[in-house]
């Protein structure tokens, strides 16, 4: 049985933050933004909102797209680093607001979450234990950003996109490659609000329920496991770059993009670049980008695209998949 993606859907918050609006609140201005970053707008949830309802239109505009009733998924996976609550699961909010039955959990792997959750959700099915999942890669990142911090609060955004997998007749799963390397937590992590080191008022104070981030080590290690990731998933597949219609990279920065490129020797233009709009959404950023590439055409039936996460964990992987 061949498994792959029955339709795709994403979701936006409206509210757009320039980074003009930026070097209003920090010390930054959008030359630099631009410069080091490639991002110039992100999007920003409202106010009365939280993740699972950016999943939520995301799920509907995927279910929607696969042409199949709502009540055929069987399983929800939410990957994300910024659930509504510390628990329930935000799957678990989705699979209510979306009125179904069907098993739902969420899945923590930053901005590696959706790589994760697609071969997870990739497994259920092709073991016969569910027909139809759906994966969702969701972020409200602007509730976990310090605000005065203008090392990490010019890259990220919010924003949701969601898969349905399910029985194809062509093409579908090729490949995955998932890595985890715990030593490097410290390197972003957000500390407070876990077990570890409860919420305090001394915590609140120092800023630690917010994220911290090492932006020069993530670069430098992005950089170095990028093409192990890619590499590992075209030698399972037997194929080479050439072979690839279209990189989807995590949007995170697009000098890291440009290097792999590089490094690859394959032209820009075959990786797909969206952080120009919507900065990094961690678990998001990957399935809006598939979504984006296949409405834009971009990717086509046949065509076959390779998608790596890298970031918190640490962790990094890539999924090669037929259209
Ligand atoms: N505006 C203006 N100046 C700034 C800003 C800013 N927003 N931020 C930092 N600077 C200054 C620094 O203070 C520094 O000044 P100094 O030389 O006087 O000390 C100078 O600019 C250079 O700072 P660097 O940190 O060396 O800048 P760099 O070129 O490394 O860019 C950045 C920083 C954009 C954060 C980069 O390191 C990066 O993109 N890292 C990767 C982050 C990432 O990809 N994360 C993904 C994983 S996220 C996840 O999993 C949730």
């Amino acid at each position: 049985m061949k498994v792959g993606i029955l339709g795709t859907g994403s979701y936006v918050p409206e509210k757009i933050m320039t980074n003009d609006d930026l070097a209003k609140i920090v010390d930054t201005n959008d030359e630099w933004i631009t410069v080091r970053t490639g991002i110039k707008e992100r999007r920003i949830i409202d106010e009365n909102e939280g993740t699972s309802d950016l999943a939520f239109r995301a799920a509907q505009k995927a279910i929607e797209d696969a042409g199949i009733d709502k009540n055929e998924i069987d399983l929800i996976i939410v990957a994300t680093m910024t659930s509504d609550y510390g628990t329930p699961s935000t799957a678990a909010l989705v699979q209510d607001k979306l009125g179904i039955n069907a098993a739902a959990f969420d899945l923590s792997a930053a901005c590696t979450g959706f790589v994760y959750a697609y071969s997870a959700g990739h497994s259920f099915v092709k073991a016969g234990i569910y027909k139809k999942v759906l994966v969702i890669g969701a972020e409200a990142m602007s509730r976990v950003i310090d605000w005065t911090d203008r090392g990490t609060c010019i890259l990220f955004g919010d924003g949701a996109g969601a898969v349905v997998l399910g029985e194809v007749e062509n093409g579908g799963y090729l490949a995955s490659h998932l890595v985890a390397d715990g030593s490097g937590a410290c390197e972003l992590l957000v500390p407070a609000g876990g077990t570890k080191e409860p919420i305090s008022k001394e915590k609140i104070d120092n800023k630690d329920i917010y994220l911290k981030m090492n932006g020069r080590e993530i670069f430098k290690f992005a950089v170095r496991v990028f093409p192990e990731t890619v590499e590992d998933v075209l030698a399972q597949a037997g194929i080479t770059a050439d072979d690839v219609d279209l990189f989807i990279p995590h949007q995170a920065n697009i000098r890291i993009i440009e290097s792999i490129a590089k490094r690859f020797k394959q032209p820009l233009d075959k990786f797909f670049v969206n952080l120009d709009k919507y900065g990094n959404t961690s678990a998001g950023s990957i399935p809006i980008a598939l979504d984006e590439a296949i409405k834009e055409g971009k990717l086509k039936k046949g065509d076959k695209f390779v998608a790596t996460g890298f970031g918190g964990g640490l962790t990094y992987g890539s999924i090669l998949v037929e259209i």
